[in-house]
């Protein structure tokens, strides 16, 4: 039989998949819209790794079973998403601190005795940053929302040692149970919570925004948590975790006041990226991180 390579010059995906191929993949429920899979493919296909990323749609009731049949299955590594971040830490044989602390999983990855649990959210919000020139160490930083990607907003803020942090959400109380969770964490009373509507108490003319609120998410794109402007004349930079649409009604507000602003989708690619480093053992480079940039830009926006 003719080579196929030879003959067309390129093998398609289904003749590169094989009996060895390695699976990777998502649990969440939905996960139809995910862009995990472009993400993890690309870089297998950059990297020549015979390894395929897919998504399964899991039940709350089936999270269990799913992930013990998926370590017998010999899956490689799992990343989780909403509404299962909390809840697959009682399937895993053991759980990194930080993931421990920030009290939420997105990333398993295969041991001998089962999976093992990190959040890789956290480093690829830290990689986003940096990739957008900003650190956090000594600045104060400002955290709109305490629900889940808070969570990891905040603890890097200890993590990266920030100067003052204050955690604003909608129900105060969310706001303190999280502060007071990253003070336990980092010895210190670092983290003020406030309602959103007391941020005239954030006496700093200067600050950091980290917005992990789900308002201005598409197609809800004409709000943002805060709407005054004599709050974006503080912000120098403000971080915006949703990346649909590109840019959000807090950017734009953000920019209008004269600060600087990025979209979450970085964010995105690196919580992947950091996923696929553990899977594999590899460090991914940063052309090859761009490559895969320019696919999601695409992706996104068509
Ligand atoms: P995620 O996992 O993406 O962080 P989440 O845990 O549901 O999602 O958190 C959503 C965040 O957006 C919360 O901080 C929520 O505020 P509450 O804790 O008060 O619910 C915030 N949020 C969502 N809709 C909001 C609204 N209309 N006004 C103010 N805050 C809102």
């Amino acid at each position: 039989m003719a080579d196929k390579t030879q003959e067309t010059g390129t093998i398609s995906k289904n003749e590169k998949i094989s009996a060895t191929t390695s699976v990777c993949g998502l649990i969440g429920n939905p996960v139809g819209h995910s862009l995990s899979p472009l993400i993890h493919n690309s870089l297998a296909e950059i990297f020549g790794h015979d390894l395929i990323y897919t998504a399964f749609c899991v039940s709350g009731e089936g999270l269990l079973s799913a992930v013990k049949g998926a370590f017998e299955l010999g899956i490689k590594g799992l990343n989780v998403t909403v509404p299962h971040k909390v809840a697959v830490m009682d399937s895993l044989c053991d759980i990194d601190p930080i993931a421990e602390h920030i009290g939420a999983v997105n990333t398993l990855v295969r041991t001998k005795e089962g999976f093992k649990g990190y959040n890789t959210d956290v480093y690829g919000l830290k990689r986003a940053l940096i990739s957008e020139g900003v650190t956090l160490q000594d600045e104060t930083v400002v955290i709109l929302g305490a629900g889940g990607a808070s969570r990891a907003c905040a603890f890097l803020c200890a993590m990266e040692k920030a100067g003052r942090v204050y955690i604003l959400n909608r129900s105060v109380d969310k706001a303190r149970a999280l502060a007071k969770d990253v003070n336990d964490y980092a010895g210190k009373a670092l983290c003020t919570a406030l309602a959103l509507s007391d941020r005239g108490q954030i006496t700093e003319e200067s600050f950091i925004v980290l917005q992990a609120t789900s308002i201005g998410l598409f197609p809800d794109s004409d709000k943002a948590p805060v709407e005054d402007a004599t709050f974006y004349e503080r912000v120098r930079f403000g971080f915006d975790l949703i990346y649909r649409p590109a840019q959000t009604k807090f950017m734009k507000l953000v920019n209008d006041a004269g600060g600087r602003s990025a979209n979450g989708l970085k964010m995105l690619l690196y919580q992947a990226v950091e996923a696929y480093e553990l899977w594999n053992g590899v460090s991914v480079p940063d052309e090859s991180v761009h490559e895969v940039q320019k696919l999601l830009e695409e992706a996104v926006n068509r």
